[in-house]
């Protein structure tokens, strides 16, 4: 039997750090801990985590963390059937195949997705982290006196947030195919998936930090002044809402190129979207995407499907939708 444990999920975005810890035992876990905080300004980066650790009494050791962006390839591939050793001797043999960058240069890890088909192949999931990237990101860490026991990719982390959240299928149909969608400041995480074999994940870099340019260019205003218009937007609501809809049409029209890249390769309709990320805070962002998706789509409240032992009312609540990923990172404690 899986003995308890915590696990603290700590992921470092480009515009807050976000940090929650589950505590049990295989999938019988309760969030013991969370904390958020904005970072100030890309050097205060190690400062915030430390601060926003520290005044949440976030003690835990058992760290996962992640990386991403464009320095992180994935890619879905069709190869024989082999051992896992076997696998990943074949994925670095062909790896100039499948990335653009050296096969010295990357981190390399596979994973066989799934079944074996009638010619005896099986889909692969191929991840290469540029080793620089991941140095770096220990490094940082290191001075912080944080040593990370996994490194996780924040795609990944959204769809593993969700499965722990769906547990007995409370919250989809059995065999239904959803996507998850979290919309940061540099970024647009997206993981489409029905099943560990039927799982596609993208990322796509438009954001928030798009919708403060668009806003700032109409306002003629400095990026850093948008950044509190957005979470107080007064009288201004609706010329911002009209100046980020350019935005939302270009996230959407990627978005929607991914489900029929999904449902072509899988034959299943994503038939439910769950929106996370700071930025679906802004008044109207889900139905507007609901609208552009033409497919059901909710923010994604995790925190309501789990048992919470911890009194951070206010992380819990104000800010539940930036937490998902932080969320899937603690919940590599399943595995644990
Ligand atoms: N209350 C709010 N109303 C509107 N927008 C908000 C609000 N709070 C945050 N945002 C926006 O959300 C975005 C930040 O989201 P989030 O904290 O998820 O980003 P991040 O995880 O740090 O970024 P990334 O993952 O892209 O590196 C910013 O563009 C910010 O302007
Ligand atoms: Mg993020």
């Amino acid at each position: 039997m899986a003995r308890t444990r915590s696990v603290l999920g700590l992921d470092i975005g480009t515009h807050s750090v976000c940090a929650v810890e589950l505590t049990g035992s295989g999938d019988d876990v309760a969030v013991t801990g969370v904390g958020w905080e904005r970072i100030p300004s890309p050097e205060l980066i190690g400062d915030t985590v430390l601060a926003m650790l520290s005044e949440n009494n976030l003690k835990t050791k058992n760290v996962v963390t992640s990386v991403s962006g464009r320095l992180v390839i994935v890619r879905y591939v069709n190869m024989a059937e082999m051992s896992p050793e076997e696998l990943l001797n074949a994925v670095k043999y062909e790896a100039d195949k499948y990335i653009p960058y050296s096969v010295d240069d990357v981190q390399l890890a596979c994973q066989q997705l799934g079944g074996v088909d009638q010619k005896n192949q099986t889909r692969v999931l191929l991840v290469a982290a540029k080793k620089k990237l991941i140095e770096d990101h220990v490094a940082m860490l290191k001075g912080l006196s944080i040593r990370p026991t996994t490194i996780d990719v924040d795609f990944f982390a959204l769809g593993n947030a969700f499965e722990l959240c769906n547990l007995n299928n409370r919250l989809i149909g059995e065999g239904e195919a959803i996507a998850c969608v979290d919309i940061g400041s540099s970024k647009t995480s997206i993981c489409i998936m029905r099943s560990d074999s039927d799982c596609f994940t993208r990322e796509v870099f438009t954001a928030g930090s798009s919708m403060t340019n668009a806003v700032a260019k109409r306002f003629g205003e400095e990026a850093k002044d948008v950044e509190l218009m957005k979470e107080d937007p007064g009288d201004a609501i609706e010329a911002m809402q009209e100046s980020i809809m350019p935005v939302l049409e270009d996230i959407g029209s990627e978005v929607r190129l991914s489900f029929d890249y999904y449902e072509n390769q899988f034959d299943h309709q994503v038939s439910k979207v769950f929106l996370s990320g700071g930025s679906i805070q802004f008044p109207g962002i889900v139905e507007n995407l609901g609208g552009i998706f033409e497919v059901e789509t909710e923010a994604f409240s995790p925190f309501e499907y789990l048992e919470i032992a911890t009194n951070n009312d206010i992380v819990l609540h104000e800010k539940a939708a930036d937490m998902v990923v932080a969320l899937g990172l603690a919940s590599r404690i399943r595995g644990m």
